[in-house]
């Protein structure tokens, strides 16, 4: 399969100097591009800022901003049969970036804020039959309800549903646990364990559920 992996966060610029971004470390989306090549499939990763290497036989697009990692997803997705949108791209970024450095004899800056493209929306919109296309969603609480509805809000054939409430677990952290949902409700429960551990179980379960392609 042609497999298009996205991984890390995001920086939207406040200035030539400043951005913001989050905690996400790129570890599980790079994990699942090397678990896929490792497994014999093409792999292309599309990376936010982060410094992991490259993993053996992956293709790399390293990109920056949410706009950038939208422009790279809607160009690479429809040569795609599967989309691992692992990245947590940021949800809004300042309105403008200044383009000369903000000074600090000027005070804290008031920051207008946009959002940034839903690049999930934007591709699945666009899905062709027999296109697998996986979201990861990170929650606090009520786990299944918004897992369901972000899966039904994008169009989403799966998603990888984690809490990340906890520190040692999920964004950041070296260790993952996660269920996975389709249309039809929960369809993988994955324990505690590592991240490249973890990676290799979601490369089988897309295996063996991504319907044969049809074109
Ligand atoms: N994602 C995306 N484009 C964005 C932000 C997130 O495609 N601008 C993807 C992430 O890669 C992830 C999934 O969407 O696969 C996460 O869902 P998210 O958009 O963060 O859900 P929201 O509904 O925005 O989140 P919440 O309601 O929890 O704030």
């Amino acid at each position: 399969m042609r497999i298009l992996v996205t991984a890390g966060p995001t920086r939207e610029a406040i200035d030539p100097v400043r951005f913001v971004s989050n905690r996400s470390s790129g570890k599980m989306g790079f994990a699942i591009a090397r678990a896929a090549a490792g497994a014999g499939h093409e792999v292309t990763l599309v990376a936010g800022p982060v410094a992991l290497r490259t993993p053996k036989g992956v293709e790399r697009v390293d990109v920056v901003s949410a706009e950038e990692m939208s422009a790279a997803v809607a160009r690479l997705a429809p040569k795609c049969d599967v989309l691992v949108m692992a990245a947590a791209p940021a949800d809004w970024r300042p309105a403008v970036a200044a383009s000369h450095k903000l000074k600090k004899r000027d005070g804290p800056p008031a920051i207008d804020w946009e959002p940034t493209p839903d690049i999930l929306r934007r591709v699945c919109a666009r899905k062709r039959p027999g296109q697998f296309f996986v979201g990861f969603a990170a929650e606090t609480d009520h786990v299944y309800r918004e897992a369901m509805r972000k899966l039904r809000d994008k169009g989403l054939d799966a998603i990888v549903a984690n809490d990340v409430s906890r520190r040692d677990c999920g964004m950041g952290a070296e260790e993952n646990a996660a269920t996975v949902f389709t249309a039809e409700g929960k369809a993988l429960e994955i324990p505690r364990m590592a991240k490249e551990r973890m990676a290799r179980r979601l490369v089988q379960w897309i295996e063996r559920v991504r319907p044969e392609k049809n074109d």
